[in-house]
């Protein structure tokens, strides 16, 4: 089982980035944690960052037949890119929308999120943990399939 972890823009200032918001620990750190635990749950993964819609696009066309479930936190494009939903409908990869802050408590502008429509679940305030427990839910989903 292969899973494909996605960011969005900004996401690699991690640590560094709105400290109060998103945590102290570094992209590195988020990069390591994953690795670590799809050795703990026996799935393979590949990790993929980018500040450019049109990249994060291109990497989840490029899952088609390859990936069996994404883990994706697209970011500000959240909020913005249709884009985006329409390629996890294309591929029709079952996929977990997580988010590090809590978006229910967050601007207005923030509580619309276009790929949800995609998504077979969203975690969202659960800091770093709910890229873990995103691929949680992948695994046992896919174990079940
Ligand atoms: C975020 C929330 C988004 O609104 C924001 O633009 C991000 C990160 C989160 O993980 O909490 O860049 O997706």
């Amino acid at each position: 089982m292969k899973l494909l972890i996605i960011n969005g823009p900004n996401l690699n200032l991690l640590g560094l980035r709105e400290p109060g918001i998103y945590g102290f620990k570094s992209y590195a750190s988020l990069c390591h944690m994953i690795r670590e635990h799809a050795k703990q749950i026996d799935v393979e993964v590949e990790i993929y960052q980018s500040n450019h819609e049109g990249d994060l696009v291109d990497r989840i066309q490029a899952a088609y037949g390859r990936i069996d479930g994404i883990v994706l936190n697209p970011a500000a494009y959240t909020h913005t890119s249709v884009a985006l939903l329409d390629a996890l409908k294309a591929v029709e990869i079952p996929t977990v929308e997580v988010h590090i802050s809590d978006l229910s408590k967050r601007e207005d502008f923030r509580q619309i999120s276009y790929v949800r429509a995609a998504c077979v679940k969203t975690i969202s305030g659960y800091g770093l943990q709910g890229y873990l427990e995103a691929m949680d839910v992948l695994k046992e989903l896919l174990t079940c399939k």
